[in-house]
C-alpha cells in the first residue's frame, strides 16, 4: 500500500450521532469511486472534546469541523484528488 492521505474520524458519541457513522460509508464509497482505496488510510478517533462543533474529521492532520455529507464530498474532492 503507497498510502498518502490519512482520514481520521470521530467516532465519538456526540460525533457518530451526529452523521459519521454514516460519513464513513461515504468516504469508502468515494474512494472506490475514484480509485483512492490504496493511497488513503481510515481509521478512528475518540473524543477530542469538540463534540458542539461536530462531527468532526480530520484530513492529513487538518480537522474539519461541522461537516454533513454534501461538505464532506467536496473536501474529498478539493483534497484527495488535487495531485491529479
Ligand atoms: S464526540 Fe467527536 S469531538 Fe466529542
Amino acid at each position: 500500500m503507497n498510502t498518502t492521505h490519512r482520514i481520521v474520524i470521530c467516532l465519538g458519541s456526540s460525533c457518530s450521532a451526529r452523521g459519521n457513522a454514516r460519513h464513513l460509508a461515504t468516504i469508502r464509497e468515494f474512494l472506490a469511486r475514484e480509485g483512492l482505496e490504496d493511497r488513503v488510510e481510515i481509521s478512528g478517533s475518540l473524543c477530542s472534546g469538540h463534540c458542539k462543533d461536530g462531527p468532526n474529521i480530520s484530513i492529513d492532520d487538518k480537522i474539519w469541523y461541522g461537516i454533513d455529507n454534501g461538505s464532506l464530498v467536496d473536501i474529498l474532492t478539493h483534497t484527495l484528488k488535487r495531485e491529479e
